[in-house]
């Protein structure tokens, strides 16, 4: 069920046909390892996830193709990897002390939940009703409290002595790292706008209604850059990173007609922002924000530059001409974006008359690459097999299953998107061949074991098309 925070629109037509639901992705995250409950045996602390073997595989993987997209197969921008804690100053020039807050209202009735009453409202106004309609409690139809401004950033203390002077913040988002580091990167990398920093890294939220598994929690990892450029050139910078960011997913195998772009209303947009438009993605629970991608033009760093002191602008050497740069600010989410990506790829088929789950993941996304199984466990399949794995693994991420029957070890690779099954049967040892199945079109096909490592390299790096596009 969508949590009251979420700003989720209703579902689409096709959302109904999908096999996918949220129950369906958190029992195959927690039966297959790839996500599970946070402190679990101690009951579980609300709304936070620990990542297991094949979850940790595919959040990483996910990163690293944001890094290959945004970093190497560009001229401009450059890497950053800046503290958690800041300076307490920070979060002062950069509004959060004051601004970073959500309307919270209770329920005064029966049930006593809390509730974001600027969702409440947009939920009223899409419902047609009028804008200064009287609230009330959507669980339990009470009464609800007065708004109270709830402000998001977890506090903790510095130092042996716990007082106002020994006061900082976990940061809510990475970005304030990378705007307080603009003039370090700008001496040693020698760029000059338009140009950008990115980085990866965890941020905290004590969000008021955290919900719909890893979509929103209060400690996930963000994927943020943020794109210097000359004030004029701003909008069509911010232009090209929606185009750019919304090409990443579909690349990586997000369905188009699973994706759109929103851009936020007047009254939406965020203190720093002049405009922002959301990539969103039909997730269970209907659509909503992925990824948002801002023009936060210069506030951040003439903010800074105001509480710190230091120069934060672009002086070119050759003209003399100085200014404070605009900044394009593409922020995604790296749970969230490791979350669309397994509901994208969740499928559900029959075939002999038993039903298969697969994840269709892009293979550069999946976790494993090629299950190497002996078909029976005797007969030296078994050794051949560990042979095999052995040499492919040195290539690319590979395993070695030998447990059950060789129809529950294919399931299990299903289940864990691992695009080539490698199975060595009694022909292998007689001929050094192998089958190959492929996970999407249950192809299998005979292949020499020598050459066999290269041409799975050669077969993961091309394109690949969704086969849920039909
Ligand atoms: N620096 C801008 C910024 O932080 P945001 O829209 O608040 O903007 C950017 O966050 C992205 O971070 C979101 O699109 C989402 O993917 C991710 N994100 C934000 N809050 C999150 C939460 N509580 N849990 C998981 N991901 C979150």
């Amino acid at each position: 069920m969508p949590e009251a925070g979420d700003r989720v629109s209703s579902m689409s037509s096709e959302a109904l046909h999908e096999p996918v639901t949220m129950e369906k992705i958190v029992s195959l995250c927690k039966r297959r390892g790839f996500v599970f409950q946070s402190s679990e045996i101690y009951g579980g602390l609300a709304s936070t996830y620990d990542y297991g073997h094949y979850g940790v595989l595919l959040k990483s993987n996910v990163k690293a193709e944001w890094w290959r997209a945004v970093v190497q197969e560009r001229d401009d921008v450059v890497a950053l990897d800046a503290a958690i804690l800041m300076h307490p100053r920070t979060w002062e020039a950069s509004g959060h002390l004051e601004g970073f807050s959500d309307p919270l209202v209770q329920c005064l009735g029966k049930c006593k939940r809390r509730w974001r009453e600027d969702h409440l409202r947009e939920d009223a106004v899409a419902h047609e009703g009028p804008p200064d309609a009287e609230l009330r409690c959507p669980a339990c139809g009470g009464e609800l409290s007065p708004p109270r401004q709830f402000n998001l950033m977890f506090e903790t203390h510095m130092g042996p002595v716990q007082d106002e002077g020994s006061r900082i913040f976990l940061r809510p988002e990475t970005a304030q790292g990378i705007f307080v580091n603009f003039k370090n990167v700008l001496q040693f990398s020698r760029k000059r706008p338009p140009f950008g920093i990115a980085q990866v890294g965890k941020s905290f939220r004590n969000e008021i209604t955290p919900g719909n598994f890893v979509f929103r929690t209060r400690e996930f990892e963000q994927m943020e850059i943020e794109f210097f450029v000359p004030p004029t050139e701003a909008p069509d910078w911010h232009e090209h990173w929606l185009e750019e960011r919304m090409r990443w997913y579909v690349e990586l195998g997000l369905r188009p007609d699973h994706l759109k772009l929103r851009e936020h209303g007047p009254e939406e947009l965020s203190h720093y922002s002049s405009a922002t438009s959301d990539i969103e993605y039909l997730f269970p629970m209907g659509w909503s924000e992925l990824e948002g991608i801002a023009n936060r033009g210069d506030f951040d760093l003439t903010q800074h530059a105001r509480f710190s002191g230091e120069k934060l602008e672009y002086v070119d050497s050759a003209t003399g001409e100085r200014y404070v740069p605009h900044v394009i600010e593409p922020s995604a989410g790296a749970d969230r974006g490791s979350l669309a990506f397994l509901v994208d790829a969740y499928d559900e088929e029959e075939v002999e008359g038993r039903e298969r789950v697969v994840l269709r993941l892009h293979p550069r996304l999946a976790p494993v690459k090629a299950a190497v199984l002996p078909l029976v466990n005797k007969d030296g399949q078994p050794e051949l097999a560990r042979r095999v794995y052995e040499e492919l693994r040195r290539r690319l991420p590979a395993e070695f299953d030998t447990g059950g029957s060789i129809g529950k070890r294919y399931r299990r690779q299903d289940e864990i998107g691992t695009p080539y099954g490698v199975t060595v049967d009694h022909q292998s040892l007689e001929d050094e061949t192998v089958t190959l199945r492929d996970r999407d079109s249950l192809t299998q096909e005979r292949l020499p074991i020598a050459g066999l490592a290269d041409e799975l390299v050669r077969r993961l790096a091309a394109d690949w098309r969704s086969p849920k596009l039909g």
